[in-house]
């Protein structure tokens, strides 16, 4: 009897002690631009193993980069963990973010590795993954159309109305996306590749996930993405095949970063150190989060698109990751496609 007092008072001691460190741990204001369904295992799991509270906003890698741009001068974020690494090179170019050598580092591919140095550790690599799209084999089977093997076949007249793929104002995939086609054709043809593929386009989407969930649905016949976003839908039992183009493809090495004028910036490394982590890279799996892991010895979920299977491009990250370039690109794709778009 007096050993299970002596339990009970020890327990409500300890549940006590939880509530009180929880509090005194604090808080984190982060902002995810992976899928909301990692993003939300991801804050959960943190909270549960710190106790520190997460303040998750589920952004846009492009929009982001906008929002700490604006905040400068008074941050309200402490951490940005995923998206697309082009715009943290260019907000680390810009001095937004703060340089931080995790202990971790040494745990990571060389890839990763180097997205941190090339930006003086202002960010650094968590996942890769390449660009492609999805199609609908049921949609496609209905109108009898034929596989798009090639970014030349998406501009066949028979996809009309059939192409989603996000806007790269917004979104880091179509930013991607965009840089990838000019390193492939050249920027002026690159730009008439896209006014071509804008007669096909039936939207450009705010987040880049969204064009292969709405071909998952039926909404489109084709939606271009990263592929380990098109095998996601496949693997939640949608009929979504992906491919990878067969001129080659561009990739991202998803970023992350901490915020300069953080206010909590010792929560903010425990968030950078434990996502750098092969059980926490291991576990997005979980949440279909298919991307490479910047770990070694992460596990490489199943279902991950096979790199050595995919035509890649030398991908200039140092130019396209320059502010400079971007605002270039995407002031063209506004006067030359988003204008037309509307
Ligand atoms: C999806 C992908 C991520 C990518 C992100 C970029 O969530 O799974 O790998 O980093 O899109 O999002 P955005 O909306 O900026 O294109």
């Amino acid at each position: 009897m007096g050993l299970v007092k002596l339990a009970a008072a020890a327990l409500a001691a300890g549940a006590t002690f939880f509530a009180f460190s929880a509090r005194a741990d604090g808080n984190l204001n982060l902002i995810c631009s992976a899928d909301v369904v990692i993003c939300e295992q991801m804050e959960g799991a943190f909270e549960k193993k710190t106790g520190i509270s997460v303040n998750m906003v589920r952004l846009s890698s492009g929009e982001t980069y906008a929002k700490i741009r604006a905040e400068a001068r008074n941050p309200k974020t402490d951490i940005w963990w995923a998206g697309t690494g082009d715009p943290h090179l260019q907000a680390a170019s810009e001095g937004l973010t703060l340089e931080y050598k995790s202990p971790m580092l040494g745990e990571l591919h060389e890839w990763a590795v180097k997205q941190a140095e090339s930006a003086g550790y202002r960010t650094v690599g968590v996942y890769a993954g390449a660009l492609g799209w999805g199609y609908n084999t049921e949609i496609f089977k209905q109108k009898n159309l034929k596989e798009p093997k090639c970014w030349a076949d998406l501009l066949d007249p028979s996809f009309k109305g059939e192409v989603q793929i996000a806007n790269p104002n917004s979104s880091g995939t179509a930013y991607t996306a965009l840089a990838t086609l000019v390193q492939i054709m050249g920027e002026a043809e690159a730009f008439d590749y896209l006014k071509k593929l804008n007669a096909n386009v039936s939207q450009y989407t705010k987040s880049g996930s969204a064009p292969v969930k709405a071909a998952a649905r039926g909404e489109t016949a084709i939606g271009i993405v990263f592929m380990h976003d098109a095998v996601a839908q496949t693997v939640e039992g949608f009929p979504v095949k992906s491919v990878a183009p067969c001129e080659g493809t561009g990739y991202e090495i998803g970023s992350m970063s901490i915020i300069k004028g953080t206010k909590n910036l010792d929560n903010a490394k425990k968030w950078y150190d434990w996502a750098l982590s092969a059980d926490v890279q291991s576990s997005m799996k979980e949440a279909k989060s298919f991307q490479l892991p910047s770990n070694k010895t992460a596990k490489v979920p199943e279902e991950a698109p096979k790199f050595e299977d995919i035509k890649l491009i030398d991908y200039d990250f140092k130019t396209y990751g320059d502010p400079a370039k971007r605002k270039e690109l995407l002031e063209r794709w506004d006067r030359e496609i988003g204008a037309a778009a509307n």
